[in-house]
C-alpha cells in the first residue's frame, strides 16, 4: 500500500491535529513526545507518515505533491495561494486577520490617502485594501512583531491576525477592520484526490466524525 503523507504545521497546530488523529485511531509512534527534534515519523502498518513544516511551506510541499494532505490555518491558504482543494474546516486554530492600528489611524481607511500598510500577509492585504475597499495603499512586508510597526512611525496600520488581542491592547493599538474570519483547514494535493480518493476521504468523513463528537 502507498503511503499517504501528512503535512502539519510546526507548533500548536500540529499538536491539536496530531490528537484528532489520534482518536480516530490515526498516531505515529514519537510524534506527540514535545522534546523530539524529529521531522517525519510514521506508522508503517496504517501506511501515513507526518511530517511538521513551517506553516507557508505547507502548501508548498502538498500543491508539488509531496504531501498528500496538508493541515495548515486558512491565513496561510490565502497568501500562499496554491492549487489545492481545501477539503474540511477544522475549527481550531480559530482567529481572525484584521486592520489594526491607533485609533487615530480610523481616518486614514476610509480618506482614498496613500497609506503604508505593514504586514506578513502581502497578497491579503494588497487584495483587501484594492480589491474590496479600493484604496491604494503602499505594502511593507515584515516577518513578526507586526504591532511594532505603527508604534514606531514604519506604517499608518497593520494587516495581521487577532486571536486574544491581547498584543494590541498591550501597545495600544485596536482592530480598526476585519479582513475575514481564520481557522485550520485540510488541504489535499489534487492529484491525490484522484488516485488516492478512497483512503483520503474515508481520512476526512472520520476527522469531520471525531470533531462533531467533540462539539456535542
Ligand atoms: C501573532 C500575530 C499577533 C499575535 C496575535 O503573532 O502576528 O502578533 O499573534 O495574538 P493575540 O491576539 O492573542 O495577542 P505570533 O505570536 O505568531 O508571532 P509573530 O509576531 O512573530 O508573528
Amino acid at each position: 500500500m502507498r503511503t499517504i503523507t501528512i503535512a502539519l504545521t510546526k507548533g500548536r497546530l500540529a499538536k491539536k491535529t496530531l490528537q484528532l488523529f489520534d482518536q480516530i485511531g490515526i498516531r505515529a509512534e514519537g510524534s506527540t513526545d514535545d522534546s523530539t527534534r524529529k521531522l517525519i515519523f510514521e506508522n508503517e502498518d496504517l501506511a501515513v507518515r507526518f511530517f511538521m513544516a513551517k506553516g507557508p511551506d505547507v502548501p508548498t510541499y502538498v500543491a508539488y505533491g509531496a504531501a498528500d494532505m496538508g493541515i495548515v490555518g486558512r491565513d496561510t491558504i490565502l497568501e500562499e495561494n496554491r492549487h489545492l482543494y481545501e477539503v474540511l474546516d477544522l475549527g481550531y486554530g480559530k482567529c481572525r486577520m484584521c486592520i489594526c492600528g491607533p485609533e487615530s489611524a480610523r481616518k486614514y481607511l476610509d480618506s482614498g490617502e496613500q497609506i503604508r500598510v505593514a504586514t506578513k500577509y502581502p497578497r491579503i492585504a494588497k487584495d483587501y485594501f484594492l480589491n474590496r475597499k479600493h484604496q491604494t495603499v503602499e505594502i511593507v512586508k515584515l516577518n513578526g512583531s507586526i504591532e511594532l510597526a505603527p508604534i514606531v512611525g514604519l506604517s499608518e496600520v497593520i494587516c495581521d491576525i487577532v486571536e486574544t488581542g491581547s498584543t494590541l491592547r498591550e501597545n495600544g493599538l485596536q482592530v480598526l477592520e476585519e479582513v475575514c474570519p481564520i481557522s485550520a483547514r485540510v488541504v489535499v494535493n489534487q492529484v491525490s484526490m484522484k488516485m488516492e480518493n478512497e483512503r483520503i476521504s474515508e481520512i476526512i468523513r472520520q476527522l469531520k466524525e471525531a470533531l462533531e463528537n467533540e462539539n456535542n
